[in-house]
């Protein structure tokens, strides 16, 4: 295997809007970034993926660039990027930024020129076809949905067709078989290295090819979501080795592609094997829904399902294990809250140095999504105007129109099931208000629950979640544990235990065994078959161990250095 440095990375994930408002507007921003700075890197991390900040309308909160080249001004300006580069890097600490190549928005002027003519050069940058005349009269290309509901195809009136858009229909996707927008791509990812960056996180990469254009059979009326039909089709690997080529292999820079639609491990590593010449990883999404919230009425009601996510990191980890390389992440800031998924109400705490440890002991490169650190949870969404993320609102408008009879309260608690907003309020930082993420309203709501949850509160505690996630980060660096920890072999075990995630890493020397209680139960565990040589982290202070038989409490979790039995 050929050592990269991401192998030794630990990685943040920044959502800029919500990190740090450096600039008293009530909406985070890079100068917030780079006050963090010194945070982040005493928490230990050292790659940061900062979301979107440029030019943009702002429809999907930066996904929708209008000027790749350029900053949004709400955020701050080029040489806010160019000092945070500088000093990141100065800390240690690598940069990554979003780099968005599916779409842009629909006031980039590409699109602008493209809409404009049918002969304007720029015509096929985007993906544009014809209605279809029935007898109800013009209708769209397929019934395809997008991914934000409604049709994605949004018809323009200038020129008489539909363009697609997979997103909002201010978000047109690029037409990726035109050679000059791979081109254009190209140029825009050798810009940003140029400056400093040393990688990208590669937003909505599975999408970038279509399947013909036919409607999806069904019986309903509306635009149906198949997102097959735009996931991980066959040119998606020619397109990406030509990126490669051209740009990411000249730079050597990290690429973490965010693979959606479902991508099977057999595509993940079509992406990401180490001879793939196509990207350093894949975010997959397989561990994400591993419990019972989609059928659940009460929030404070999930139940993780251990065999799901044993059976799912299992794979992957399985898959990667000699030809590949993977993140390490449970959410990010399109899903509910990691402590409010797979944590515990009555054991917040606890629950959450479990997950870290269970997540953070395997192989790859963990990253860690603000807040988590802290145990932020779920906001408590109780009306609509709560929420602010376009896919929330537009869900709560279908609901509105689809379920005419259902009471408001009843269509936000849908929406808040698993809105994307969740994970967007401030970062909590201290118990002034506003949770110290701004002296202004921010743009959306704080976590009630901010004066007993926060960076401050936490950094003078040697028991919070804070300082056990920078246990974890040391432990990972470490110099006795680092080999096992980043790149051992892992073998899963109890693999029909319904509480427990447990796994040994196996390095040269030293080998670890993980023990995870996910749920609210105590279980016996024998440890018979070991020689119980050390603990090296644990989240409950005292273990109970009689006659080799570890007794754990809910939620706890140990890492023991030991030798097997042979
Ligand atoms: C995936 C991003 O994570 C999400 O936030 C965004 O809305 C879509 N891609 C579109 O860019």
């Amino acid at each position: 295997m050929d050592k990269k440095w991401w192998m030794e990375s630990v990685g943040y994930q920044i959502y800029v809007k919500s990190f740090k408002d450096g600039n008293d507007d009530g909406i985070g921003d890079l100068l917030g970034i780079h006050d963090k700075l010194s945070y982040l890197s005493d928490l230990g991390v050292n790659l940061l993926w900062i979301g979107p900040f440029y030019d943009s309308p702002m429809d999907d909160n930066g996904y929708d660039v209008r000027d790749f080249f350029k900053v949004n001004p709400t955020y701050g300006t080029l040489d806010d990027v160019k000092r945070i580069i500088r000093d990141a890097h100065q800390l240690g600490i690598r940069v990554i930024l979003d780099f968005v190549l599916n779409h842009t928005s629909d006031e980039h002027p590409w699109f602008v020129a493209s809409r404009s003519s049918v002969d304007d050069p720029k015509r096929h940058y985007y993906i544009w076809q014809k209605g279809r005349m029935t007898k109800d009269g013009l209708i769209e290309p397929t019934n395809w949905a997008s991914f934000f509901g409604g049709s994605c195809w949004t018809r323009n009136p200038g020129t008489d067709d539909y363009y697609m858009h997979i997103f909002s229909k201010k978000m047109p996707d690029l037409n990726w078989a035109n050679p000059l927008v791979r081109k254009e791509m190209a140029k825009v990812g050798a810009w940003w290295l140029d400056l400093g960056v040393d990688g990208f996180r590669i937003d909505a990469v599975s999408h970038l090819d279509r399947a013909p254009f036919e409607d999806i059979e069904t019986t309903s009326r509306g635009p149906v979501l198949d997102w097959h039909r735009f996931s991980n089709l066959p040119a998606v690997h020619p397109y990406l080795k030509e990126m490669n080529e051209r740009l990411f292999k000249p730079y050597g820079c990290l690429t973490i592609g965010e693979v959606g639609g479902e991508a099977s491990i057999e595509e993940g590593l079509k992406y990401a094997a180490f001879d793939a010449e196509e990207l350093s990883m894949v975010f997959n999404f397989d561990h994400n829904w591993c419990n019972n919230l989609h059928e659940s009425d009460d929030p404070d009601a999930l139940i993780t399902d251990v065999h799901c996510l044993r059976r799912t990191f299992m794979a992957w980890q399985k898959a990667f294990a000699s030809d590949g390389w993977l993140p390490l992440n449970w959410l990010n800031h399109d899903q509910p809250r990691l402590l409010s998924h797979y944590g515990s109400k009555a054991y917040p705490k606890r629950s959450a140095k479990m997950l870290a440890t269970m997540l953070h002991m395997m192989r790859g490169t963990p990253f860690i999504y603000q807040g988590e650190e802290i145990g932020m949870k779920n906001y408590p969404f109780t009306k609509a105007d709560e929420f602010r993320d376009i896919a929330s609102i537009q869900q709560m408008k279908t609901l509105e129109r689809d379920m005419p009879d259902v009471n408001q309260e009843e269509l936000v608690r849908i929406v808040a099931k698993t809105s994307r907003d969740h994970p967007r309020t401030p970062m909590q930082w201290s118990d002034e208000p506003n949770a110290g993420f701004s002296s202004q309203t921010p743009w959306i709501n704080v976590h009630p629950d901010y004066q007993s949850v926060n960076v401050r509160l936490e950094q003078l505690d040697h028991r919070s979640i804070l300082a056990y996630y920078k246990q974890l980060i040391d432990l990972r660096l470490s110099s006795r544990y680092q080999d096992v920890i980043k790149d051992g072999e892992i073998r899963f075990l109890d693999l029909d235990d319904p509480d427990l995630m447990t796994y040994l890493r196996i390095g040269d020397s030293i080998t670890l065994l993980v023990i995870n209680n996910m749920h609210d139960i105590e279980k016996p565990y024998d440890l018979s078959p070991y020689d119980t040589l050390r603990v090296v982290i644990s989240n409950h202070d005292t273990p109970i161990i009689k006659d080799h038989v570890l007794t754990l409490k809910p939620f706890e979790s140990m890492v023991f250095e030991v030798k097997e039995h042979l």
